[in-house]
């Protein structure tokens, strides 16, 4: 066993093991007052970074839903929330697709989350199943923890360190997010459709996502599981966010009166 310190030098981390280390960011599971917990801590001192991180920070730390994992702690080079016991639904998607019902469940526990992220004048800009984590890997929307805030839009900050980036994961970036448009809820509307085909499907709609970027028609793959999500599964995915749900509350209502 070692310590490691957390600045400032109260908080005290015993019993690190790396997890992984991504872009400048070292990912470590630890023990901290007496619960397990996941550290994300950033090795870089490139300032552009250093400021990213600095905005993950702010913008979590100011959060609370219980779908949400809580920032627990944080200092300029660490970011602390509690250890969540189970995996993510990547983890089960490359297990096999989900059963429809099942990852309909899980997308409205997403939506739960999203809606209160949207209220707080909180845009996500990176769901995916990657993003997502299931507590004890039940499918269910009560499991469902929303995690990485990292591409996070906040109304309510003074600046956005991702201004003018085209950042995002291209498969579940809505075709605005690739213009550098930030902050438009209908962004996420998008990215859940995603999601919600990829759990089913076990892929995401277009096995190439960014042809259209060079004037290249866009192949999508036929529209998966039962004829009743269709509808609402290519209304997600309209490339004009005038064309979407408004809300994620809307996608809700649909997607709640879907009978499975
Ligand atoms: N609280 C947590 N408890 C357990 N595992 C976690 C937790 N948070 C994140 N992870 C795991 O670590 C991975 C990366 O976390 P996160 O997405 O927050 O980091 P990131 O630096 O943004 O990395 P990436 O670029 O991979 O998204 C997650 O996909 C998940 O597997
Ligand atoms: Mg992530």
């Amino acid at each position: 066993m070692w310590f490691m310190t957390l600045t400032p030098h109260t908080l005290t981390v015993e019993a690190s093991t790396p997890l992984g280390y991504r872009g400048g960011v070292e990912h470590l599971r630890a023990r901290w007052q007496d619960q397990p917990v996941f550290i994300k801590q950033l090795g870089s001192r490139d300032p552009e970074q250093q400021e990213r991180f600095a905005h993950e920070g702010f913008i979590a730390r100011r959060l609370a839903h219980p779908l949400l994992v809580p920032l627990l702690a944080h200092s300029p080079q660490q970011l602390v929330f509690p250890y969540v016991d189970g995996c993510t639904l990547r983890d089960l998607i490359e297990e096999g697709p989900l059963d429809p019902a099942a990852a309909v469940r899980v997308t409205l526990g997403l939506l739960d989350v999203v809606t209160y992220l949207h209220a707080q004048g909180v845009t996500h800009h990176d769901l995916k199943p990657e993003n997502v984590m299931l507590q004890d890997r039940e499918q269910a929307a009560h499991a469902v923890r929303l995690i990485d805030l990292g591409m996070a839009h906040d109304r309510h900050a003074t600046s956005d360190t991702h201004a003018g980036t085209r950042m995002g994961t291209p498969h579940f970036m809505a075709p605005e997010q690739f213009q550098g448009v930030r902050g438009d809820p209908r962004s996420d509307v998008y990215a859940l459709g995603v999601l919600l085909w990829d759990a089913i499907a076990g892929h995401p709609p277009y096995a190439d996502p960014l042809c259209w970027l060079i004037g290249r028609p866009a192949t999508r793959d036929p529209l998966p599981g039962p004829a009743a999500l269709h509808p609402i599964l290519d209304r997600c995915l309209q490339h004009s966010p005038a064309d979407r749900y408004a809300s994620v509350m809307d996608l809700a209502a649909a997607l709640n009166a879907v009978p499975l």
